[in-house]
């Protein structure tokens, strides 16, 4: 059957690099036999701008009809003073939680070439392969919240007449954690078969069920190796010895600010691709970076990111690891062969746009 996968631009710099995604699905489609079809749809800015929406009922509407998603990055200057409920960023979190994407997938991946760019070491860095899987859609970023002004309010032996209280709950459920760490230990199988669980055990109710969860998920998954870290720990191993790393599974507010850390471990934005997945398989796949308002428009834009987030459509939605090695192989070619876009490029060193850079890698292909 033939795939259908939504390409969804945004604003900024997504058309541009969107657009070379375009041109690399043509390729697989003409010169690999890969049997896709696709179309566009309007989300953030755009689809404010056409249907005073940042994610249009049509747009919704393709998205629930397609296999898969490919998107840009949303927001910009131009959008900022609108209301909360309009801004861009709002298209990006409905379409989400819209379609249930709880697992977030995030590889740190440094080609060797790039290892310059870390502000680490680059010997500690070096053909960094992490991915790490973050839970997306649960947790304390969607528990219940407060914020009230509470007359005689004690911390421990220490009280006021009156204080502002705010709180957010950390809840899970064994499902939410089930699922999650599910998708992590396939992964991990696709991969070295090594899993890291990261929890603040120690301290947090909700993280002791996270770590039992996964014990018992452990047990359908005996050629996987599991280990686990408190989250302090964790971080502080990122940065002294990440290369330790194969998969790392962790709940959403960890997952936040740990792959974050991973990122920069890497120095180089416009190269670290994502995907958020749902229990059907469905995907929505997009650079870590956002619509970059300072460069947008001036074909400069480094649209590997985005080619990489392809990769990552064609083997976890579309089933072609095959053709996602083959993408894969092709990005780390054209960098091995000194082609540099302005973000990656060393100082001194030559520059190609973004149409150059795409093209490179479709001839490569
Ligand atoms: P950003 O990621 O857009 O840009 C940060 C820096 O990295 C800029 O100097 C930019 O030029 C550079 N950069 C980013 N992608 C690049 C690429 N492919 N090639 C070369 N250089 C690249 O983050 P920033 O500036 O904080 O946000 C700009 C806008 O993007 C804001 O409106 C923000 O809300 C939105 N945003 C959207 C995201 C998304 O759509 N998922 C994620 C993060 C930010
Ligand atoms: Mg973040």
């Amino acid at each position: 059957m033939t795939a259908k996968i939504l390409l969804l631009p945004g604003d900024g710099l997504g058309p541009e690099v969107v657009a070379e995604a375009e041109k690399v699905l043509a390729a697989l489609r003409d010169r690999h036999g890969l049997d896709v079809s696709w179309e566009y749809g309007l989300i953030g800015g755009a689809g404010y701008d056409a249907h005073g929406e940042p994610l249009p009922a049509v747009t919704l509407e393709k998205a629930r009809g397609a296999d898969a998603i490919l998107l840009g990055a949303v927001g910009g200057p131009k959008y900022d003073t609108l209301p909360k409920d309009k801004r861009p960023e709002r298209g990006l979190l409905g379409i989400r939680a819209a379609l249930g994407l709880y697992a977030n997938l995030r590889p740190a991946l440094l080609y060797k070439e790039l290892a310059g760019a870390s502000s680490l070491k680059p010997e500690l860095v070096a053909g960094l392969d992490i991915l790490i899987v973050r839970e997306l859609t649960g947790g304390i970023y969607f528990g219940k919240r407060s914020s009230a002004v509470v007359e005689n309010y004690s911390v421990g032996s220490h009280t006021v007449a009156q204080a502002r209280v705010a709180s957010d709950t950390e809840a899970y459920s064994d499902f939410e954690i089930e699922r999650i760490v599910r998708t992590a230990f396939e992964a991990a199988r696709l991969r070295n078969k090594k899993l890291c669980s990261v929890d603040k055990a120690n301290v947090l109710e909700s993280s002791q069920l996270w770590r039992e969860v996964v014990l018992e998920v452990a047990k359908d998954y005996p050629d996987v190796e599991v280990s686990h870290l408190y989250v302090d720990n964790a971080a502080m191993q990122l940065v002294r010895a990440p290369k330790q790393f194969d998969v790392i599974v962790t709940n959403n507010i960890f997952g936040d600010i740990l792959s974050d850390i991973a990122a920069q471990l890497t120095g180089s934005i416009g190269m670290l691709p994502s995907a958020s997945m749902n229990a059907q398989g469905q995907g929505l796949y997009e650079p870590i970076h956002g619509s970059a308002p300072d460069i947008a428009g001036r074909g400069i834009a480094n649209p590997l990111a985005t080619l990489l987030s392809l990769a990552m459509l064609l083997r976890y939605s579309l089933k072609r690891g095959d053709l996602a090695d083959k993408l894969e192989q092709a990005v780390q070619q054209v960098l091995a062969s000194g082609l540099r876009t302005g973000d990656i490029a060393a100082p001194g060193e030559a520059k190609v746009g973004t149409q150059a850079m795409g093209d490179a890698v479709i001839a490569r292909l």
